[in-house]
């Protein structure tokens, strides 16, 4: 019989106390301690059984690790070329996005082309996995189907089969028998996880780990989950849309610039060759509250059409809302404009929207949502062929933004001829094409005077 004890852990740092605290004594978070139980069995197994002596670091074999091709050539992508043996990854996203359908598609890439790959399914039966599988159109003897929650069993089977690829759908709901907690909570999360860890080191075998998001946009489980793995991926988007971004935040065997963009179709995730143009095709032309803007996802750029409506308060306080933009960066940007600008909102609502469904993480956004709040309340349209990119300050100024040569040649192919750019940028474009109108402007007062038709 394991003898099991209850403690506290704190999911931001990690801190363990026998009673439960209010505030974290070790990085003072509020509210971060969870109980936990666990087991009394000492296991101070190492990740890595092989023991390894100090050397210099030039006599270190520098021998690059051969990396797999998924077959899913956005996802390869993210990862920095392939997943590489042994590596564990993460996956996060809310529910329905799309996660059992990005790593069924995967499994079934490196299945065709690097043999057995094991699917472990906690939340579906092998029947539905199945059916998921034909509607992608997918299958193969190689694809290895288990609906098993029992962590055991999933070690016991990959060291038997030593397939090319695990995938585990998802962490949530395994368990570990060793200790006593139920499926889904931190200490069951974080006991697999580790389980996982010393599976994938010891055995070689990559394994691609999927995970619940939380209501705050954590993976579920504590934070220390994601310093466990090698690469962290989120796969966002809105459900009611298409449009997919996959993101890394964290890599170890490649950079986290990349992102691999999809659209959800019929017959499952399809790479977007030309976003721009995807997010842009409903545009209308010259209506008030639409501007163009260009901005970076990852080291890619993206034009976004951002959408306002400003319209008189009916009731005493001004309704605001952001779909796709940061909150409180919106209400900033309208005390900006009502004190430096004279665009006076204080009885004005006002929604702002990224259309397609897509996050903007970007500061290099300020100036478009600035403008297209304005064009709404003023009820003037922006000239359809602008786009725009700038961070606002506090003062009103337009503030440098990064890759704007980029930005820019990604708009030229989709027949944009004129560029409301940050002054301070201006000095280092080389980009002299024909027919280009590129304004450099240094506050906001600035830019509404390049903009309207
Ligand atoms: P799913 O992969 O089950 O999401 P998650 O694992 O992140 O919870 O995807 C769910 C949605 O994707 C579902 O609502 C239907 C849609 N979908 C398609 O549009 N096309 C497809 O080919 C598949 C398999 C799913
Ligand atoms: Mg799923």
């Amino acid at each position: 019989m394991v003898k099991v004890k209850i403690q506290y852990v704190c999911q931001e740092c990690g801190y363990d106390s026998p009673k439960w605290l209010g505030k974290c004594p070790a990085c003072n978070a509020w509210n971060t301690m969870v109980e936990e139980t666990v087991s009394s069995k000492k296991d101070h197994k190492r990740n890595n059984q092989a023991v390894d002596k100090p050397r210099p670091i030039t006599a270190v074999d520098m021998a690059s690790v051969p990396r797999r091709l998924s077959g899913v050539a956005e996802f390869d992508r993210v990862l920095g070329g392939g997943i590489v043996p042994g590596a564990l990854l993460l996956i996060g996203g809310d529910p329905g996005i799309g996660k059992s359908t990005l790593l069924l598609q995967v499994a079934a890439g490196m299945s065709a082309d690097y043999g057995e790959v094991l699917y472990v399914s906690g939340e579906e039966s092998a029947a539905q996995t199945r059916m998921r599988a034909e509607r992608l159109g997918k299958i193969s003897d190689n694809l290895l189907v288990m609906t098993e929650t029992n962590l055991d069993e999933v070690v016991l089977e990959t060291n038997r089969l030593k397939p090319a690829l695990v995938v585990i759908d998802s962490i949530q709901t395994m368990f570990s028998p060793d200790i006593p907690a139920a499926p889904g909570s931190v200490g069951q999360v974080r006991e697999s996880t580790g389980k996982l860890l010393r599976l994938a080191k010891e055995s070689g075998v990559p394994i691609a780990i999927i995970g619940h998001v939380t209501k705050e946009g954590n993976i579920a489980g504590p934070r220390l989950l994601e310093h466990m793995v090698d690469v962290v991926l989120y796969f966002e988007g809105e459900r009611s849309y298409a449009f997919r971004v996959l993101r890394a935040i964290k890599n170890r065997f490649g950079s986290t610039n990349e992102s691999g963009i999809f659209s959800m179709e019929e017959g499952g995730l399809v790479e977007v060759k030309n976003p721009s143009s995807m997010l842009l095709t409903e545009r209308p032309q010259n209506a008030p509250g639409s501007v163009v803007l260009a901005c970076m996802e990852g080291v890619r750029p993206l034009l976004i059409e951002i959408q306002a409506l400003v319209s008189t308060t009916c009731f005493g306080m001004p309704r605001r809302t952001a779909a796709g933009f940061d909150y409180n960066r919106l209400i900033l940007l309208m005390a900006v404009l009502e004190k430096r600008v004279g665009v006076m909102l204080s009885n004005q609502d006002a929604y702002v929207n990224a259309v397609g469904g897509i996050k903007i993480m970007e500061p290099a956004a300020d100036l478009a949502v600035a403008l297209a709040v304005t064009s709404s309340f003023r009820n003037l349209p922006i000239n359809p062929y602008t786009v725009v990119m700038g961070e606002v300050g506090l003062t009103g100024e337009v503030r440098m933004v990064s890759r704007v040569e980029n930005r820019i040649s990604e708009a030229v192919t989709l027949g944009f001829k004129r560029f409301v750019i940050p002054s301070g940028n201006l000095a280092n474009i080389k980009l002299r094409q024909q027919g280009l109108d590129i304004i450099g402007v240094s506050n906001v007062t600035e830019a509404m005077e390049a903009v309207w038709i």
